[in-house]
């Protein structure tokens, strides 16, 4: 059965590209890429896991034609690292990779990570499509150009810029993502409520019993209402350059609403902050501010990493009364 599309224009740099969601996407997955143009090989970036999992729902028909090849490799956060983009390169390069050739992502923010800066780097750049499959990769990461790896350092120390040609956002893909997986996601959506969507807020509230459970209807909503965001954010401002000012206030704001111990205070300081600096200081200044999103964005992505706590917080709290006070 064929597939209607949600298709969302993001504006970058390299021009405009489109973001695709509707479930059962990944079996248009040929067709799709095929109206990018014509190309000398595709090759499928992925991981054993994700291959497994996902790579049936792109279909025989595709992943079994002869100029497309599957090259697997470990997504764990250690493999992030400049010896996973040499592998990768020298693989391709026996494969017989050109100019001409194009790289699809297919996986979480690690394997986009990786292989949207193998896609920047290798012979200066080859097309590149991302197949974003756990919920912060689609909500998130697979938008926006942003690749690279980890150092010994420090985390994403080396990257580049490096917008996809294409981004398909399947749904269906998530049934397999582990439960932590997917909370951890979900922490990133409540994120793009509290900053840019009272509306998009109310709806996790009054559906968070379906969202756990992944029914479609309402998973698919979450979903392009936080690529809508997402789009617009970095159309708006594909290399985020706010203030470390502003930065601290929204940081500030936000983690009362998004930690759990704070949480308990939550609403007492939120009517404080209604009073002391209203609109600007309290989560409805926050969400009608655009110019703090892609910074607020940077400022909760830390939070993403404790995301289950602030999930367990939200399904405790509800939140959504304590936002309609401030609004
Ligand atoms: N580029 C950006 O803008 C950006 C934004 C946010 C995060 N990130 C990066 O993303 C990474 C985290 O990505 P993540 O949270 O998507 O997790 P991940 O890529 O680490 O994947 C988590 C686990 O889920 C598995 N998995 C992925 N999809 C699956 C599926 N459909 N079914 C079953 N298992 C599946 C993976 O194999 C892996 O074991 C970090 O490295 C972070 O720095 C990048």
């Amino acid at each position: 059965m064929k597939t209607a599309a949600h298709t969302i224009k993001v504006k970058s740099s390299a021009g405009t590209y489109h973001v695709k969601c509707a479930p059962g996407l990944l079996r248009q997955a040929q067709k799709e890429i095929s109206r990018l143009g014509d190309f000398s090989s595709i090759h499928l970036l992925t991981s054993p896991r994700v291959w497994k999992s996902v790579g049936p729902l792109l279909g025989k028909s595709f992943t079994k034609r002869k100029e497309v090849n599957v090259l697997l490799f470990e997504d764990t956060e250690t493999r992030k690292e400049l010896r996973s983009v040499e592998e990768i390169t020298r693989k391709l390069v026996r494969a017989g990779a050109d100019r001409q050739s194009l790289i699809v992502a297919i996986g979480g923010g690690v394997v986009g990570d990786v292989a949207g800066y193998v896609a920047a780097s290798y012979l200066r750049g080859v097309a590149l499509v991302q197949v974003p499959t756990t919920l912060v990769a689609q909500v998130d990461s697979a938008v926006g150009g942003k690749t690279g790896v980890n150092l010994p350092e420090g985390k994403n120390l080396v990257g580049a810029f490096y917008p996809a040609s294409l981004v398909l956002v399947d749904p269906l893909a998530l049934n397999s993502l582990p439960e932590r997986e997917f909370r951890g996601g979900l922490a990133e959506v409540i994120k793009y409520g509290v900053i840019a969507d009272a509306k998009l807020f109310a709806f996790l509230e009054k559906n968070f019993d379906a969202i756990l459970e992944r029914k479609p209807a309402a998973l698919g909503h979450i979903i392009r209402r936080s690529l809508e965001i997402k789009a617009r954010v970095v159309s708006e401002d594909e290399i985020p350059q706010i203030s470390a000012r502003r930065s601290d206030r929204v940081g500030n704001d936000v983690r009362f609403v998004a930690r759990p111990r704070a949480h308990r205070h939550a609403g007492r300081r939120c009517f404080t902050h209604r009073r002391a600096h209203s609109p600007h200081g309290s989560v409805a200044g926050l969400a009608g501010s655009r110019a703090s999103g892609a910074d607020a964005l940077d400022v909760l992505g830390q939070e993403s990493a404790r995301g289950e706590n602030s999930l367990r917080a939200f399904e405790k709290n509800r939140p959504g009364r304590l936002l309609r006070h401030c609004l």
